[in-house]
């Protein structure tokens, strides 16, 4: 039963209506949708699809590649390339961006994804999902190199898919975050979760704690407070959470708020974070601040970062307003010398290293 439920494709096509282009864009929207079931259907599958395990061969950057993120990648070059809409594609797994074939005509914009995010996961069948960016070139052609260099600012649309109990697509034009849930029997995306807004304040906080011998003080702060809950200067407590899966990680900060740092670290000093900023940072940034919340890099407004590389990274903070807002000034104070010093646990008040 249809009747009074809202499909994802009339809500971009009433979304859009007023702008120039809105029925190329919506038409895009459809096809990204359309990727995005196949995709829902591939993962459920699990075991019995036969898609699971890692190829032998990784991908550009080094990481194991899983024979669901070939597939995927496929599904949605093949889902998309063909309606005349695209200019170009960029994806996590091809080093250089996908040329529209010659047999259909190129149209103005350009669609960049991680279609499998997460994918380690995927074999323990905890939640993965498919990230998407959408830019405008201005006019139809080829895309070259250049087209992609754009900052997330830009973007005109963006969202996810997340493979959860349910799947649900998160979709922001512009015009607030709204959540679409599949609904097996008709096969449709109905607007489960319209203007989806992050609370300002939380007590949640998701990152690798494994990783903090490597992170830097405005992090080892924050984090430390946090654990010291009531009895520091939080005066409340508060949670930790990792699921080592973004899009599972961002969904749960936009149904109730928290707060997810991959932050600038000293693992790998060749590279400046670990997430990819052109199809995980800025979709998911642009998603969040639809909702209310903000993203940085602890620097750096993550939407301005102008990119120079297709696969370059970032490091992310993103979710509920006032905490996002507290870690940029603990970077800002680090940065100017006034901040608090961190005191590590073995060499603190109480330690066995203290005379
Ligand atoms: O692609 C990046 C990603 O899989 C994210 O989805 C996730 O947040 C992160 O990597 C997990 O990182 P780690 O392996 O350090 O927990």
């Amino acid at each position: 039963m249809l009747q009074g439920r809202t499909t994802i494709s009339k809500f971009v096509i009433e979304q859009l209506r007023d702008q120039d282009n809105h029925s190329e864009l919506s038409a895009l929207m459809v096809d990204v949708a359309a990727a995005v079931k196949s995709i829902s259907s591939m993962v459920a599958r699990g075991s019995l699809g036969g898609y699971l395990g890692a190829l032998e061969s990784g991908n550009s950057h080094g990481e194991t590649q899983k024979k669901l993120d070939v597939l995927t990648n496929e599904a949605i070059l093949q889902h998309c390339e063909w309606g005349g809409q695209l200019a170009g594609m960029a994806s996590e797994e091809m080093d250089e961006p996908y040329q529209i074939p010659d047999e259909y005509p190129c149209g103005r914009y350009l669609l960049i994804f991680d279609p499998l995010d997460g994918s380690s996961n995927i074999d323990v069948n905890v939640s993965v999902g498919t990230i998407f960016s959408i830019y405008d070139t201005g006019r139809a052609h080829a895309a070259r190199f250049d087209d992609y260099m754009r900052t997330g600012r830009e973007q005109v649309a963006a969202g996810y898919a997340v493979y959860g109990p349910s799947t649900m697509l998160v979709l922001t034009l512009g015009q607030g975050t709204h959540g679409f849930t599949l609904d097996r029997e008709s096969g449709n995306f109905i607007l489960t979760h319209p203007d989806i807004q992050v609370p300002a304040d939380t007590s949640e906080f998701a990152i690798n704690a494994s990783n903090e011998r490597f992170w830097e003080p405005p992090i080892l702060r924050y984090v430390k407070e946090c654990r010291e809950g009531k009895t520091g200067d939080r005066e409340r407590d508060f949670n930790m959470r990792w699921i080592a899966s973004m899009v599972a990680e961002v969904h749960r900060i936009l149904m109730r708020g928290g707060i997810f740092m991959y932050p600038k670290d000293s693992k790998s000093p060749d590279q400046e974070g670990r997430l990819r900023l052109l199809y995980e940072a800025n979709p998911m940034s642009m998603v969040v601040e639809q909702a209310g919340g903000l993203a940085t890099s602890g620097r750096e407004d993550i939407l301005s970062i102008k990119p120079e590389e297709l696969h370059q990274c970032v490091p992310l903070i993103l979710g509920s307003r006032n905490e996002v807002e507290r870690l940029i000034r603990y970077h800002q104070e680090y940065e100017a010398g006034t901040d608090k010093p961190y005191v590590s646990p073995l060499f603190g008040e109480r330690s066995m290293f203290r005379d």
